[in-house]
């Protein structure tokens, strides 16, 4: 594996130089070594792990261009350039391909879980994992900033149960709505045993730091 990463990342510090919204090389690497981790106790390919984990989140450098939504899906003919170019085994790329297809259809998305493969059940959980506790809080806020949120609204109430489409446009409202719509559920929806357990320490984490920002926003 450390072959084609090495010759991926000449490729990937290139193309996300400019990602400010969260979605960088440095959430890729970190989406990488959680993946690893999980691959560790629970097994799956290896490989196809890793690769897809450095690789999925290509289809936000879309969105940033185009200031519109992309799925994964659009992503993958780029992909599968990619790892054409770095050699990468012809039978294994549609592998990684299904994993990052289907790396963000998990329970409370519109779609609900679509797959049962462990490599991407590994995928999603380790990019979920790297957006809860305190790199999660860092990102949430960085991605509001990108976008333009604010960090909270107290003129929107909080509606944890709106389902998909209304918690969408509620995340518009602010980024701690994000937390509640988003961010909090994301522990509930963890897939393998090794993940859960890392998501329950960074779910009490997070909700202290929403409390927390709750009793300095009244300060009186
Ligand atoms: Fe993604
Ligand atoms: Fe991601």
């Amino acid at each position: 594996m450390d072959e084609y990463l090495m010759k991926l990342k000449t490729k990937v510090d290139v193309m996300f130089a400019n990602e400010k919204s969260g979605h960088d090389i440095a959430h890729l690497e970190r989406v990488m070594r959680l993946a690893l981790h999980i691959q560790k106790e629970e097994g799956g390919d290896r490989l196809i792990i890793g690769i897809s984990a450095y690789l999925h989140d290509i289809h936000r450098l879309l969105e940033n261009r185009e200031h519109k939504f992309f799925s994964p899906k659009m992503s993958l003919p780029i992909v599968k350039d990619l790892l054409k170019s770095v050699d990468f085994p012809d039978r294994e790329i549609s592998k990684v391909l299904h994993c990052i297809e289907f790396h963000e259809e998990y329970d409370f998305t519109p779609q609900g879980k679509t797959v049962s493969d462990l490599e991407t059940l590994i995928l999603q959980d380790a990019d979920n994992l790297d957006a809860m506790g305190a790199i999660g809080i860092a990102r949430a806020f960085m991605y509001a900033g990108h976008h333009g949120a604010v960090m909270w609204n107290p003129e929107v109430p909080l509606n944890p149960e709106a389902l998909f489409e209304d918690a969408k446009s509620l995340d518009d409202a602010s980024t701690i709505h994000h937390f509640y719509h988003n961010i909090l559920k994301l522990c509930d929806n963890m897939n393998t045993s090794t993940a859960k357990s890392i998501a329950k320490d960074r779910q009490e984490f997070t909700q202290e730091y929403i409390e927390r920002f709750f009793t300095e926003w009244d300060f009186i």
